[in-house]
């Protein structure tokens, strides 16, 4: 009896101090050189409770705030069961940003994204499907193949918003957005399979940032079966139109031709997950924006007003006053460029250059690990020897500057690098035609709506507008109203 208490007890204390060895290395992990400060919080869940704490859209959180006071622009931390370095250091952003290229995304993401994804592969496929992203979604693609598109789409909802009282921005920049690459990728769906794909969707925008484990019942699965769900769709329909000899839409054409006059074959799946991935980072990003930044004009009147100057006057212009949009027309719309652009500065309290270097870097004293996640902040959308008064939203300073511009070194929204956005310009366009489209009624937003971050933008309160058929501003007569 008394030899099985002493295995038991052995048993027990070999398992105490294995567990302090683990906790011990956990929060202290091993660096060939020095680790920036700071502190890997609990094992597993590290600090990822208190990064991912609602904030005001346009603060960096409380956490980012306490821990660059306490430790400095560059630190330490763990988040969603990863190891991470959190910069604050423009110049080391820039840096690492150009000098990587392995995107630092959590495991609960690349399962999403799919473990096959161009973009996520070597540096020759990334490098192709970057190249062929362009001649979907560069400006010739946007100006032949989309523009008119987005704006036929824009009319129709709002007109539909008006006669309905009200107009979902969030919801409504998302079906126009979904509705237009769609079609542009599979050509005309079946209404079935367009609706379920639809459906799909609504897995996600919670799920995001997540931990990496799936267990049934949980979001990160919930995400995954979508997600399955949605590539069998795609599939299925595109293996219908193979086999029917029906159109399919551009995109698909383009990645087609590709495929038979390029060195590099695409499989039917990597074009699949090439597409899924457009969709899914296109509809996550895209709708939440136009919506923070409806919200921001909703709260500045002055702004309200010289956009629906600038855009009656466009409207005004026209002989044919319900003609579609040209590219000169949406090149002209200069303010709301300006604001699109100030509204992507005060609102990116997110970081936007996410990377996985390869090998240590080393940073002043401190050396960043190889296989730690990279997180960059735009630290310098808020620095005011940049931008004076940076807390303030002022679209006026943007007067003079080249608005086409999607990164420069004051200015990473969309991040920088070879991993840079290749959705700007497209995203881009499809603010501005909403904002067009907008500012041709009168309307307003409720007061208590809320642009809240949690790690996305989140709307407590719904984003609706109030808007109505008896508002429209016909002709640039109503200009100045
Ligand atoms: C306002 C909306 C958008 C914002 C703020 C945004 C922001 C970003 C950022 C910060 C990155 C990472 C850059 C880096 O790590 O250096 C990125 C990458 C990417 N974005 Fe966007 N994005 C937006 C819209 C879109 C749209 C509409 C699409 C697709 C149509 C898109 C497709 C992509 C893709 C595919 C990548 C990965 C690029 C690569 O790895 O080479 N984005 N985006």
């Amino acid at each position: 009896m008394v030899e099985v208490y002493k295995l038991w007890t052995l048993i027990v204390s070999l398992i105490v101090l294995k567990l302090c060895h683990w906790i011990y290395q956990w929060s202290n992990p091993k660096c060939n050189g020095k680790l920036p400060p700071g502190s890997m919080g609990f094992p597993i869940i590290g600090e990822t409770f208190e990064y991912m704490k609602p904030h005001d859209a346009i603060q960096f959180s409380t956490f980012l705030k306490e821990r660059t006071l306490r430790h400095g622009p560059l630190f330490r931390t763990s988040l969603f069961g990863g190891k991470v370095i959190i910069s604050m250091d423009n110049e080391l952003n820039m840096e690492i940003a150009k000098t990587n290229y392995v995107p630092g995304l959590t495991k609960s993401i690349t399962r999403l994204f799919g473990n096959n994804n161009l973009f996520l592969q070597n540096k020759e496929a990334h490098k192709h499907a970057r190249n062929l992203t362009f001649q979907l979604l560069g400006s010739q693609g946007l100006k032949l193949r989309i523009l008119e598109d987005i704006d036929h789409l824009a009319r129709k909802y709002m007109e539909e918003g008006a006669r309905n009282g009200y107009l979902d921005v969030k919801e409504t920049a998302s079906t126009i957005l979904i509705e237009c690459l769609s079609k542009k990728v599979m050509g005309e769906m079946e209404q079935e399979a367009a609706r379920e794909l639809a459906h799909c969707w609504r897995f996600f925008p919670s799920g995001w940032f997540r931990f990496p484990f799936n267990i049934p019942g949980t979001g990160v699965y919930k995400m995954v079966q979508a997600r399955k769900r949605m590539m069998k769709l795609l599939k299925e329909t595109v293996l219908k139109k193979i086999e029917s000899g029906e159109e399919f839409g551009e995109f698909f054409k383009i990645i087609f031709g590709e495929m038979e006059g390029g060195k590099e074959k695409m499989s039917i799946e990597n074009a699949i997950e090439y597409i899924y991935t457009f969709f899914l980072v296109a509809n996550e990003t895209t709708p939440r924006i136009v919506a923070t930044i409806v919200k921001i004009i909703s709260e500045n009147p002055k702004v309200m007003e010289e956009l629906r100057r600038e855009h009656a006057e466009i409207v005004g212009l026209k002989t044919e006053k319900e003609a579609g949009l040209t590219w000169e027309d949406y090149k002209s719309m200069t303010f709301t460029q300006m604001v699109i652009n100030e509204s992507l500065r005060i609102t990116t309290t997110v970081p936007t250059v996410l990377r996985i270097p390869e090998h240590d870097i080393k940073a002043g004293d401190y050396t960043i690990p190889a296989g730690w996640t990279f997180m960059g902040y735009p630290s310098v959308h808020y620095n005011p020897e940049k931008y004076d008064d940076p807390f303030v939203f002022n679209p006026w300073r943007w007067t003079g500057k080249d608005l086409g511009a999607i990164v420069s070194k004051n200015y990473i929204p969309f991040g920088a690098g070879p991993r840079l956005c290749v959705g700007a310009d497209f995203a881009k366009l499809l603010m501005t035609i909403f904002i067009h489209h907008l500012s041709r009624y009168r309307w307003s937003m409720k007061a208590e709506t809320t642009v809240i971050r949690r790690y996305m933008l989140t709307f407590p309160h719904g984003c609706d507008v109030q808007i109505s058929e008896d508002t429209k501003v016909e002709d640039n007569s109503l200009a100045g109203y």
